[in-house]
C-alpha cells in the first residue's frame, strides 16, 4: 500500500497526529504492534494509574471523611481483583474509542512492529508500505537501573506494579518523581506500608521547592515513609520477597530495606529498538533521543520524530500537541507547540500542577518577579469538601505583571492549572486573571485570590 503519512506507533502522540493529519486530507496509516491501541498511556500508564488512583481516592475519603458528613455504615473493603477488573474496563473503552477514531476518520491500523528500511519505506512483518513521510512516535520504556532487575513480580516497574497479584504488605519504590509517588499513593492508600527512596535530598526534582515540601509533608501525613539522599545499589527477589540495598549520601552508610514488591521508578528512556535507526543514519542525540529540527524533521529527509521519542518532558499531552503540530506542518500548515506552556500533573490527592518557570529558574535566569499565594484553607469550597491542604503560587513579572508561571498543590490541580496555562497563552497579567469574574463557590476562586496576591492583596487571606 501507498500512503502520504505513515504514523509509527499510536500512543497519544501517534494516534493524535494521524487523526489530525487524515482530517487535514491526507491518506493516513498507524503502525501499531500491541494488541490494541493507545500505546503505553493508555494501556499501561496514565490511564489504569488514574483509574486505581481514582478508586483509592474513593476509599480514602470513605475511610477519613464519610463520617463527619454523616455518611455512616463502615469502611469499604477493597477487593484488588475486582478493582483490577475495573482498570481493565477503562482500558478497553479507552483503547477501543481510538479504533472507532480511526475508522471514523480512515485512518488504516497496519498491525504488527514497523522498521524503517529506507526513506519512504515502512516494513511490518513481511510486507513493505510506500509513504511520502513517516512519523515515529514510538514512545519510551523504563530505564534499567543497575543492580535492580525487574521481574514484573516482585521487583515491578508500573506495568507490574498495576497487575500485582495481591495488594503488598511491605512496598518499596525507587524514585520520588511522579510515577513512585502516584503508584506509591495507590497501595499506600490500599493498606501498604511505602517506603520511596530517592537518590536526591527532595521529592520531584525541577518542580517549586515549596510545593514539593508541602506534598512531601501531606503525603508524610498519609502514610508514606522517605529515604531521602540514598543511592539504591542491589535488589534480589525471591518468589514472594525482596531485599534491597541502598547507600546514604551523606555519609556512606550501607543499609537493607526488605519488601513484597519494589516498584522501580527512576525514569523512561526513548524506545527505538527495531526501528533500523542506526542502519537508516538517523542522528540521535547523547541522551539516546532521536534528534530533531524545530519542525520535528530527523536527519533523513521524509522523516519525522515526536514525543518521548525526541527531547523535552515525556508528557503525553506534549506528544499529542506534538502530534498535531507535525500533521498540519506536513499539511502546509504552520503547527506549533509552545514548550514555554506545558503543564504539568501528578494526580495523587491532592494534585499537584504547574506551568512555566518556577522561582529557581527565574532566580537563575536573575529575572525580578513576584509571587502572589493564596492558601486553599481560606477557600470556602475547599473547607467544606475536606480539600484544604495546599496553596496556588502565581509568579508575574515584577515590573510588568505578566504570569510567567504558577504552582498549585490543592484539590483538582490539575484542571485548576488550565485557566494559568490560556492565560500565558494570551499572555496575561496577574491583573488580568484578578479581574476575571470567578464563579462562587468553586476552588479555582484560589486561583484568582493569588492573582489578586500578586497585587494589592487577596481578599480571604
Ligand atoms: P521521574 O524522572 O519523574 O522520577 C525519577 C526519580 O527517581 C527522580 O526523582 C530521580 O532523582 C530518582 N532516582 C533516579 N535514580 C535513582 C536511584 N538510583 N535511587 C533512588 N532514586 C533515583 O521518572 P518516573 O517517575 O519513572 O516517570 C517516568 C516518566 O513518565 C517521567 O518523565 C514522567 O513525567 C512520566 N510520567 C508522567 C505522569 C504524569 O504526567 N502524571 C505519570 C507517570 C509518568
Amino acid at each position: 500500500m501507498s500512503y502520504d503519512l505513515i504514523v509509527i506507533g499510536s500512543g497519544p502522540g501517534g494516534y493524535v497526529c494521524a487523526i489530525r493529519a487524515a482530517q487535514l486530507g491526507l491518506k493516513v496509516a498507524c503502525v501499531e504492534g500491541r494488541e490494541t491501541l493507545g500505546g503505553t498511556c493508555l494501556n499501561v500508564g496514565c490511564i489504569p494509574s488514574k483509574a486505581l488512583l481514582h478508586a483509592t481516592h474513593q476509599l480514602h475519603e470513605a475511610e477519613h471523611n464519610f463520617e463527619q458528613m454523616g455518611l455512616m455504615g463502615g469502611k469499604p473493603k477493597p477487593d484488588w481483583k475486582k478493582m483490577l477488573g475495573y482498570k481493565d474496563d477503562v482500558i478497553g473503552q479507552n483503547t477501543k474509542g481510538i479504533e472507532f477514531l480511526f475508522k471514523k476518520n480512515k485512518v488504516d491500523w497496519i498491525k504488527g512492529w514497523a522498521s524503517i528500511p529506507a526513506p519512504g519505506k515502512v516494513k511490518v512483518g513481511e510486507e513493505t508500505h510506500e509513504a511520502k513521510k513517516i512519523v515515529i512516535a514510538s514512545g519510551s520504556e523504563v530505564s534499567p537501573l543497575k543492580g535492580v532487575e525487574v521481574d514484573e513480580k516482585v521487583i515491578v516497574s508500573s506495568t507490574g506494579a498495576l497487575e500485582l497479584g495481591k495488594i503488598p504488605k511491605k512496598m518499596v519504590v525507587i524514585g520520588a518523581g511522579v510515577i513512585g509517588l502516584e503508584l506509591g499513593s495507590v497501595f499506600s492508600r490500599l493498606g501498604a506500608e511505602v517506603t520511596v527512596i530517592e537518590y536526591l535530598d527532595r521529592i520531584l526534582p525541577g518542580t517549586d521547592d515549596e510545593v514539593a515540601r508541602s506534598f512531601q509533608k501531606l503525603l508524610i501525613k498519609q502514610g508514606l515513609k522517605f529515604v531521602l539522599g540514598a543511592a539504591v545499589q542491589s535488589a534480589s527477589a525471591t518468589k514472594t520477597k525482596a531485599k534491597l540495598g541502598y547507600k546514604l549520601r551523606k555519609d556512606d552508610s550501607e543499609h537493607e530495606i526488605e519488601a513484597d514488591t519494589v516498584l522501580l521508578a527512576t525514569g523512561r528512556r526513548p524506545f527505538t529498538d527495531g526501528l533500523g535507526l542506526d542502519a537508516l543514519g538517523v542522528k540521535m542525540t547523547e541522551r539516546g533521543q532521536i534528534a530533531t529540527d524545530a519542525h520535528y524533521k530527523t536527519s533523513i529527509d521524509g522523516v519525522y520524530a515526536i514525543g518521548d521519542a525526541i527531547e523535552g518532558p515525556m508528557l503525553a499531552h506534549k506528544a499529542e500537541d506534538e502530534g498535531m503540530a507535525v500533521a498540519e506542518i506536513l499539511a502546509g500548515q504552520a503547527g506549533h507547540v509552545n514548550y514555554g506552556v506545558i503543564p504539568g500533573v501528578i494526580y495523587t490527592w491532592p494534585e499537584v500542577a504547574y506551568v512555566g518557570e518556577t522561582e529557581a529558574t527565574l532566580k537563575e535566569a536573575g529575572r525580578a518577579y513576584k509571587v502572589g499565594k493564596f492558601n486553599f484553607m481560606g477557600n470556602g469550597r475547599a473547607k467544606a469538601n475536606f480539600a484544604a491542604d495546599g496553596f496556588v503560587k502565581i509568579l508575574a513579572d515584577a515590573k510588568t505583571d505578566r504570569i510567567l508561571g504558577a504552582h498549585i498543590i490543592g484539590p483538582y490541580a490539575g484542571d485548576l492549572i488550565h485557566e494559568v496555562c490560556v492565560a500565558m497563552e494570551f499572555g496575561a497579567s496577574a491583573e488580568d486573571l484578578a479581574r476575571t469574574c470567578h464563579a462562587h463557590p468553586t476552588y479555582s476562586e484560589a486561583v484568582r485570590e493569588a492573582a489578586l496576591a500578586c497585587g494589592d492583596g487577596a481578599i480571604h487571606a
